[in-house]
């Protein structure tokens, strides 16, 4: 089991974490965007530091996936600055973040329909000069708790799996921090623990800060160190969940939404 000194350090949240102050890993500050000629984000602010899970919840239409577009490169903001290990990358692309630690997972886990896993994980190794070993990419496998025999096609694959695969073929770059939306979409209550679990081991053994996006809320309570509320576009809450889940802002957007 892999314990970084960071990793370590965050053991004891109640002592040590209180008292020693992580510089972010990722940053942005007064990030808008416009999209169709309507204002989809305004004003968005957000830290998240070396292995730290931060969830973001929302209404749907809120902004959510919008702003994982932004940090991950693949939208351009109207306004502001993204800033990874104090440098600004607001002006990189998809694939430059990706080069140096940023990865990000989609609402819908879309698989390469023609080819099987082993052939899937020997093209993501050999993305990389010199090329990844097959061992590299069994302990990735590990970490996602991926068994699936090498011969299956990857278009056989549930939901869970696909996730699952993509997942490992992403920690293969060794991503310092991953950006993942909805990760949890269709997975069935027994999955959705096995996500929590691998994204514990992530996040706390492997030092990897992971930004979630999640509609339900109860799915954050175990695994989110803090979380976001955003609403049309804004962030309306932020802090530890049980101390802005009641708070009149919160309970007016998300859970009123729905009447
Ligand atoms: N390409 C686009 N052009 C115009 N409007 C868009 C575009 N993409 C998203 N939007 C709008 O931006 C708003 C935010 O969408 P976004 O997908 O970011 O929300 P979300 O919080 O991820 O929602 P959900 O919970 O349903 O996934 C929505 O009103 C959506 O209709
Ligand atoms: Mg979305």
């Amino acid at each position: 089991m892999l314990v970084s000194p960071a990793g370590y350090l965050r053991g004891g949240k109640a002592g040590l974490m209180a008292e020693i102050d992580f510089p972010p890993l990722l940053a942005c500050q007064n990030i808008s965007l416009d999209l169709g000629g309507r204002e989809i984000l305004r004003n968005i602010e957000l830290e998240i530091r070396p292995g730290e899970v931060l969830g973001i919840i929302g209404p749907n239409g809120a902004g959510k996936t919008s702003l994982i577009e932004i940090l991950s490169g693949r939208y351009s903001p109207k306004t502001g600055t993204v800033k990874y290990k104090g440098k600004d990358i607001t002006g990189l692309q998809l694939y430059e973040r990706s080069r140096i630690g940023i990865g990000r997972t989609y609402q819908t886990p879309v698989v390469p329909e023609d080819l099987t896993v082993g052939q899937t994980f020997k093209a993501a190794r050999q993305a990389y000069k010199p090329y990844l070993t097959r061992f590299d990419a069994e302990y990735a496998s590990n970490l996602v708790n991926f068994v699936t025999d090498e011969s299956v096609p990857t278009s056989v694959l549930e939901t869970f799996n696909r996730r699952k695969l993509l997942l490992a073929t992403l920690l293969l770059r060794g991503p310092e921090l991953l950006l993942m939306d909805e990760p949890a979409a269709g997975l069935i209550n027994s999955e959705v623990e096995e996500i929590d679990e691998i994204l514990r081991t992530l996040s706390k053994e492997m030092n990897i800060a992971v930004l979630i996006v999640e509609h339900r809320i109860e799915l954050l309570d175990t695994i989110a160190d803090s979380v976001i509320v955003m609403d049309a576009g804004e962030i309306i809450a932020r802090g530890k969940l049980h101390d802005i889940i009641d708070s009149p802002a919160v309970r007016a957007a998300y859970f009123e939404v729905a009447h």
